[in-house]
């Protein structure tokens, strides 16, 4: 699946269309270039699953937990947290171990998105036998202009 966005707003309402197709314990593994839109698309991942606060980058604080409000469909009512990564300056599972992210790898009542989390790809599914892995790749075409690629089709081949 590849989209192509021509302002945040757009990249937005691609998140919050993502993530109305999650039932919890996804990680998701944002890959892509400096401002290449992926805390945008957090914004509408948040907003779909009626998260209050306003999402922004967790470079400092690596990790964001956010409360999710009850959702309207059925499916994402399972989903108590929107745990927020950014990996950018903690490039090793260690460090992810020591502040408590890797548990919740895998929860049912938790979604986990990781900014700069390709390092991860491969050992999810050895390590935390994750099954529900996917990855959302960000390309800067121009100043406005982002490719949006979904990779794991099986899981997200209705978005
Ligand atoms: N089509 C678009 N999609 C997303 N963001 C866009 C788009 N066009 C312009 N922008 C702007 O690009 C910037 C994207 O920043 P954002 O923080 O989402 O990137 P990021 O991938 O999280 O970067 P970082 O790697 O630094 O965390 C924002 O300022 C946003 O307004
Ligand atoms: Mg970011």
């Amino acid at each position: 699946m590849r989209i192509i966005t021509k302002n945040a707003e757009q990249t937005i309402k691609f998140g919050e269309k993502f993530a109305k197709k999650l039932v919890g314990g996804e990680v998701v593994l944002l890959v892509g270039d400096l401002g290449s839109g992926k805390t945008t698309f957090m914004k509408g991942v948040a907003r779909a699953l009626g998260v209050k606060q306003i999402v922004n980058s967790p470079t400092f604080v690596i990790m964001k937990i956010y409360k999710t409000t009850p959702a309207t469909t059925y499916k994402l009512q399972a989903i108590k947290n929107l745990v927020h990564i950014d990996a950018y300056r903690s490039i090793d599972l260690p460090k992810l171990e020591n502040i408590g992210a890797t548990e919740y790898f895998g929860r049912k009542d938790s979604v986990c998105f990781v900014e700069w989390g390709k390092f991860l790809e491969e050992i999810l599914n050895f390590e935390f036998r994750i099954l529900k892995v996917c990855k959302v790749c960000f390309r800067n075409i121009d100043e406005n202009t982002r490719e949006i690629v979904v990779k794991r089709k099986k899981l997200y081949n209705k978005i």
